[in-house]
């Protein structure tokens, strides 16, 4: 993969222009309220930049998927009140995306102010990146800053379109992301150890295949192991199996032979009755797991084999946990890997969704070097995908 040379916000003169910043600001919500702020906080960095840059600095974003209707329970009105409170200054919020509203208040922006739009997927242009609706969007700015990582992969006006218009750059969350994950791809430290987890192979089809050209060693555990197992003819009994994958499981293992890279599958297997919390379990060796039982975790032995390989890598990737880690009795080889990796001392890279959450609800994101805010974006750029929100930015 060829490093990523994307012009960034602190490359740019922004003084007292009005610059329009993607945010994913995509949170959680429960009745009305924000259950973790941690996309807000992740914006935080480039806003307070600009604040200091004098800029009049335009926030937008989606929220959910309202499909083109203006529904209320995507407002991004919640948003505006957590981000005021975090900056410590007026966050002023906007009827609209577009229309005389936003553009009077756009217009009417001081140095040092913020607005933040309403939600831009309340306009079905924006997910279609309608030429038009990008460029009354991009009107409202001198300037466009993406920051929203979680959806650079996402060809959408706001993500995309209004680079067509104006000067774009990317934000230093964006900036982050390129450094750590492009960076990990496209010049490791070595060994570079890639760990995937999860239920499906079909998810992850594409990360395996760019992932074996680039990693000297290749860890797989969680539900998805279950079927390259199937592939070698260990008896799997009731675990989870893409019956349809089970030959390219077995084409990339024996790609991974030709091309020297490690691929290690689980030795031992946490097996339960049922798939629930409380169910009967024991631990058995992975390739015979009998009728009636299915895989749920990884086993000690496997948790040790894993750790064996991470304890030597130069950079690890991370992405997926090794069995159903919300469980506390199948949550045991999530947390020894995560143990792992924080242990390790290479750099680190979380790859979004589930391993986030758990290296996050053990107390170990500070012992990470980076925890990656995309979940579908992390893995499309993870399969070595050109993501349309980066790809519009200007070069250095
Ligand atoms: C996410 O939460 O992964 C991003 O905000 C993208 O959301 P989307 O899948 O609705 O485009």
């Amino acid at each position: 993969m060829k490093p990523l040379n994307k012009k960034s916000v602190n490359e740019i003169d922004l003084t007292g222009k009005r610059v329009l910043v993607r945010c994913d600001f995509n949170v959680p919500l429960q009745d009305g309220s924000i259950t973790s702020d941690k996309r807000i906080v992740a914006s935080l960095p480039t806003i307070e930049y600009l604040l200091g840059q004098n800029a009049k600095v335009i926030l937008c974003s989606h929220l959910g998927r309202p499909k083109g209707e203006f529904l209320p329970e995507f407002s991004l009105a919640p948003v505006a009140v957590r981000l005021s409170e975090l900056l410590g200054r007026p966050v002023k919020m906007a009827q609209d995306v577009v229309g005389e509203n936003a553009a009077a208040l756009a217009n009417s922006l001081l140095s040092g102010e913020i607005l933040l739009l309403e939600n831009v997927r309340y306009h079905k242009e924006e997910t279609a990146n309608d030429p038009e609706f990008s460029q009354k969007l991009a009107s409202l700015a001198d300037v466009f800053v993406n920051d929203a990582f979680g959806s650079a992969h996402r060809a959408h006006s706001s993500t995309t379109g209004v680079a067509d218009y104006i000067p774009a750059v990317c934000g230093f969350l964006i900036q982050k992301e390129i450094d750590f994950m492009g960076g990990a791809l496209a010049n490791p430290k070595r060994p570079l150890v890639a760990i995937l987890g999860g239920a499906k192979v079909s998810d992850k089809i594409g990360v395996i295949k760019n992932l074996l050209n680039i990693v000297d060693t290749l860890i797989v555990g969680g539900g998805m192991a279950y079927t390259f197992e199937k592939s070698m003819g260990y008896n799997i009994g009731d675990s989870l199996c893409e019956q349809d994958k089970v030959e390219l499981a077995g084409d990339m293992l024996r790609q991974a032979e030709e091309k020297g890279v490690q691929f290690l599958l689980p030795r031992d297997t946490v097996v339960g009755r049922e798939y629930k919390p409380d169910t009967e379990w024991k631990t058995v060796k992975a390739d015979y797991i009998g009728e009636g039982w299915m895989g749920l975790d990884i086993g000690t032995q496997t948790q040790y084999y894993f750790a064996d390989a991470i304890r030597g890598a130069g950079t690890v990737i991370w992405n997926g946990p090794m069995g159903v880690s919300e469980w506390d009795n199948f949550a045991k080889g999530t947390i020894a890997v995560a143990t792992a990796v924080a242990d390790s001392g290479a750099i680190s890279i979380i790859g979004g969704g589930d391993s986030a959450a758990a290296v996050q609800k053990l107390g170990f994101a500070d012992k990470m070097s980076h925890i990656s805010t995309g979940g579908g974006a992390s893995l499309e750029f993870l399969e070595g995908k050109e993501l349309p929100g980066i790809a519009c930015l200007l070069d250095k």
